[in-house]
């Protein structure tokens, strides 16, 4: 056997979309993004080139997808296909939002999964490892039989509310799907769980039919918590909802803050105090617009998990075995 000490290299790169998240993790990681050449043919067509050689290396490709998700998915995968090509060591995918994760099953005949698409995609491309952070559903992680870190932005939620509040506190779930994580955030607070029955027609997407609180709300500071806002109708219903139980304060937890176009008329008015989401998704004009929006970085769990990963050590022991609830 020929030894080479000191061999391992770690590199991470960065798609085009949140560039400052990247930035973010580099640093913490005590390094910097490795740099790329990139541009796009008149027709779309994206070009990138390593800038320098990763053969034998640990490389990692962050990309966040929102906005022109299409494309931002199309960036990562030419990113990893280039890796590859250049004979990286291993190649892992950060996703820290999931693309494409609500159809993650059939709702409705001829449908497609759209969740199990986005795996196959990234493994074809080349990919040997996924990362994401608080996916829609877990059992996405299933969809690829490479290993796949889910980390999740829950450490960052505890903090921000452990001493906030005087007076009881009830974490509501708008969905019944959402239990099982409201009830680990709700542990760490010492709170009451709930949720909120949401009734949808499979055949109308981005809206929901009617709400009905089941848990204990009034007197209560209530802390909504999910893991997507899109369009924020489901939130604004909930809060709605909630507030007419007479509670005390209403806060949004969510780790995913799209905030699509329409978000602001949702949300601008709706009965919260404030909402709290993670930079998995750069922030555009909306949340800035909509005013009651607070942004807590996840650099720091994906530089730690990052860590883990190139040093061979258990991820789910940074979160005590609580990212995969
Ligand atoms: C749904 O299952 C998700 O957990 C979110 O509640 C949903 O995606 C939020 O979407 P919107 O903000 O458009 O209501």
């Amino acid at each position: 056997m020929i030894e080479q000490p000191g061999k391992k290299k770690m590199l991470l790169f960065s798609g085009s979309s949140n560039e400052e998240l990247a930035s973010n993790v580099a640093s913490n990681l005590g390094t910097e993004v490795s740099t790329v050449e990139s541009k796009e043919f008149a027709s779309g067509e994206i070009y990138i080139r390593l800038n320098e050689s990763v053969r034998g290396a640990d490389c990692f490709v962050l990309q966040s997808h929102s906005g022109d998700i299409n494309k931002t998915i199309m960036e990562q995968l030419v990113l990893v296909d280039a890796l590859k090509r250049a004979s990286a060591k291993r190649i892992t995918a950060v996703l820290p939002f999931y693309p494409y994760s609500r159809q993650d099953k059939k709702a409705l005949p001829r449908e497609p999964i759209t969740a199990r698409l986005i795996a196959d995609m990234y493994i074809a491309a080349g990919v040997d490892r996924l990362v994401s952070i608080d996916l829609h559903t877990q059992q996405i992680q299933g969809f690829v039989d490479q290993p796949f870190d889910h980390l999740t932005a829950m450490p960052l939620f505890v903090d921000y509310f452990k001493e906030k509040f005087d007076g009881p506190i009830s974490v509501i779930s708008p969905d019944a799907g959402g239990v099982g994580r409201a009830t680990t955030f709700a542990k760490h607070l010492e709170a009451y769980v709930g949720f909120v029955h949401k009734k949808r027609d499979p055949k109308i997407h981005n809206e929901v039919k009617s709400f009905t609180v089941i848990g204990e709300v009034e007197d209560r500071h209530v802390i909504i918590l999910d893991d997507i806002i899109d369009t924020g109708g489901t939130i604004a219903a909930a809060s709605r909802i909630i507030k007419e139980k007479g509670v005390k304060s209403v806060n949004v937890v969510a780790t995913h803050g799209i905030f699509s176009d329409g978000s602001v008329e949702q949300l601008k008015d709706a009965p919260i105090d404030k909402i709290i989401v993670t930079d998995t998704l750069i922030q555009n004009g909306n949340s800035k617009e909509i005013g009651k929006v607070e942004v807590l970085s996840v650099s720091t769990i994906i530089a730690n998990a990052l860590t883990s990963i190139f040093t061979d050590d258990s991820v789910s022991a940074l979160f005590m075995g609580e990212n995969v609830l």
